[in-house]
């Protein structure tokens, strides 16, 4: 079969190249791959600063945003063949931590986890994979195409889920809530934060086409330009940017009693705005800066729920581009109007 490989830490090995079927050892359920959302992660692989292969080997297979069809439940009776499934990125670590042990291996507390196409263990973006039947979620088939979207959604699904439960420390009634980064992740932070009845701000770089048509759909108020100048302090700020000066200013500018959740990955910035300044900010207006990584199953269930009940011609105006694996390249770069690009490996 074929698969989009890489040699993780050396930028410019990715291929897409014959690769053996994938071993049992991965799992009873045999899956043929539908298709496979990219995102910065992969990017971020591909040009060598993040990402580590199998132990013992010296390529990754990529893709952790699956989409795929049974072909071979092989011994477990919760799939048939056809069914439509997405397969979970992590693993618990190997000790396990207390809390992998409790199935919590998003909150992995020893680093020790695995995670699929980005750590130790082959991704999703080969023609056939397999998985440990627990480890696979069953789409609604209605969504078709639109299940690619579900993993992206459980992160968002879990970095709400932390905000709400922080809420929760002292009496709390957030009404406006600003996402930063019109992103495929900070778009579905806003669906989701619209159906829950949140006055929901969008603020991006991008000043036309999809991004600001896509958050007026919802509802939702579409900002360029510098946090710090919007005419209002949100109660909540769920940070998809990982853009040193945005988060800085983003702990500025959220109101007293405020959560900033950050979900971006980002590098560098900002060296010049002090720590402690930023720090006696957030002290003295009880604020709580959280990062939220990864989710675990219960995420992953609610986010399929979820999913399965928006909108689904919303849904489909995410998915701006959708190429061939042979050309995967084209696939990992950023061009302006993009929000999700996919890659389909075989017909829905
Ligand atoms: C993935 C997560 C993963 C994280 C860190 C993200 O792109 O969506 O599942 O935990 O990268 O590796």
């Amino acid at each position: 079969m074929k698969a989009i490989t890489v040699e993780p830490k050396k930028p410019g090995t990715a291929r897409f190249e014959d690769f053996p079927e994938p071993d049992v050892r991965e799992g009873s359920v045999l899956v043929e791959a539908v298709a496979a959302g990219v995102c910065g992660t992969d990017v971020e692989i591909v040009t060598g600063k993040y990402g580590w292969a199998p132990p013992g080997k010296t390529r990754l297979v990529l893709g952790h945003e699956s989409l795929g069809r049974v072909i071979d439940p092989g011994e477990s009776s919760a799939f048939k063949k056809g069914d439509l499934v997405v397969g979970i990125v992590r693993r618990p670590d190997p000790v396990p931590c207390p809390n992998c042990a409790v199935g919590e291996w998003d909150m992995c507390r020893n680093g020790q986890y695995t995670e699929r196409g980005i750590k130790e263990i082959h991704g999703f973006m080969s023609e056939r994979w397999r998985s440990e039947p627990e480890y696979l979620i069953k789409v609604d088939p209605s969504l078709g195409i639109l299940g690619v979207l579900l993993e992206p959604m459980t992160v968002i699904t879990k970095a709400l889920e932390q905000i709400v439960v922080i809420g929760q420390r002292a009496y709390w009634e957030p009404k406006t809530v600003l996402v930063t980064g019109a992103g495929p992740i900070g778009l579905l932070a806003a669906l989701r934060l619209r159906a829950r009845g949140f006055q929901v701000h969008v603020l991006d770089r991008v000043e036309t086409g999809s991004k600001p048509e896509l958050v007026g759909a919802l509802g939702a108020t579409y900002h360029t330009g510098s946090v710090l100048d919007l005419g209002f302090e949100p109660d909540v700020i769920v940070e998809c940017t990982g853009v040193g000066s945005v988060i800085a200013d983003s702990i500025q500018k959220v109101g007293a009693g405020g959560i900033i959740c950050l979900t971006g990955i980002g590098a560098g910035g900002v060296a010049g705005r002090a720590t402690a300044d930023m720090a006696a900010g957030a002290v003295l207006k009880n604020n709580v800066i959280v990062g939220s990584v990864n989710s675990n199953k219960r995420h992953w269930y609610r986010a399929g729920e979820n999913l399965a009940r928006s909108d689904r011609e919303w849904l489909g105006r995410l998915i701006t581009r959708c190429e061939k694996p042979e050309n995967f390249q084209q696939a990992l770069e950023r061009r302006p109007d993009d929000v999700k690009v996919i890659i389909q490996f075989s017909k829905i």
